[in-house]
């Protein structure tokens, strides 16, 4: 096509496609510059806001390593991978939400009844619940991938004091699929705003706050893994999720219990001499 105008070009891209290329591709690629077109056309965009444009994506670029993912931040911030988990969560299960850049594989196993909290300072937590199909059967052997931060907000990945594996643990249920473990009491804490991505957060007027949560990626064979969080029902971030990531099954009570509540058969059991949080947290996974 020579004429290339303003109102055809998204056809005439469309055109330029190859008959015998993937459909799938095609579908995508079709929709992707649909949008593009129809945003710069809806927004008048401008030769200087199409040049932001191209250096935020180049400052992004700029900045990513092994470590600083600010592609995934940015999609995180502009909701974009929260959306991608809304639309594939099953409606029977439990919600998925945002893996987020600090998950390090390989933890050490974690035993059930064991802790994570070791030295570190803060309020105990009893996190237990059980690994269930969507007919309420336990799934014997889950495996459980828990992660959060210390009690300085950073992942252990940002923080040269931790060890690598300090708060992440790997948990094997048993055949009752009942998970627990002992922790510290997350804290609510900000996403890196230091490069582009905080660039974003300021223009829109945003703050790069999370509210507290612990992390956890739970497998099973024959079931979809679910990549979720738990967060509790009294952070001032709940309603105003930097990523998106709170859904109504996520948001669970801590309850506070006295010391002399403290089940037997845990790490820390007869070593609990002051009030402890406890909160039950069930999951239920899809089958493939
Ligand atoms: C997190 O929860 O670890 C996280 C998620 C998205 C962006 C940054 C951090
Ligand atoms: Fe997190």
């Amino acid at each position: 096509m020579r004429s290339v105008t303003k109102d055809n070009i998204t056809d005439v891209f469309r055109s330029y496609m190859a008959d015998d290329m993937p459909p799938r591709t095609r579908e995508i690629m079709s929709a992707l510059v649909q949008h593009l077109h129809d945003f710069a056309r809806e927004t008048n965009l401008t030769h200087d806001e199409w040049r932001k444009g191209i250096a935020f994506l180049e400052a992004c670029a700029a900045i990513e390593t092994e470590d600083r993912h600010e592609f995934v931040l940015a999609s995180d911030v502009l909701g974009l991978s929260s959306l991608v988990d809304m639309i594939h969560s099953s409606a029977d299960a439990t919600s998925s939400s945002v893996l987020g850049p600090f998950h390090v594989s390989g933890a050490p196993p974690l035993p059930v009844g064991g802790d994570m909290k070791r030295d570190f300072g803060g309020p105990i937590l009893l996190a237990e619940g059980t690994i269930r199909d969507t007919e309420g059967n336990p799934i014997g052997g889950a495996e459980l991938d828990i992660w959060q931060t210390a009690p300085n907000g950073l992942y252990a990945s940002q923080d040269e004091a931790q060890d690598t594996f300090s708060f992440h643990g790997l948990m094997t249920v048993g055949e009752d699929g009942r998970y627990a473990f002992t922790t510290v009491k997350p804290v609510e804490y900000t996403v890196p705003s230091d490069g582009p991505v905080g660039d974003i957060l300021r223009a829109c007027g945003r703050h790069p706050w999370r509210p507290s949560h612990l992390h956890f990626i739970v497998k099973a064979p024959g079931f979809r893994t679910l990549v979720t969080e738990i967060f509790p029902d009294d952070d001032p971030y709940l309603d105003q999720d930097t990523v998106f990531g709170v859904r109504d099954d996520l948001v669970m009570t801590y309850h506070e219990r006295d010391a002399s509540d403290f089940p037997e058969g845990m790490a820390l059991s007869g070593k609990v001499d002051a009030p402890f949080l406890a909160v039950e947290f069930d999951v239920v996974l899809a089958r493939e």
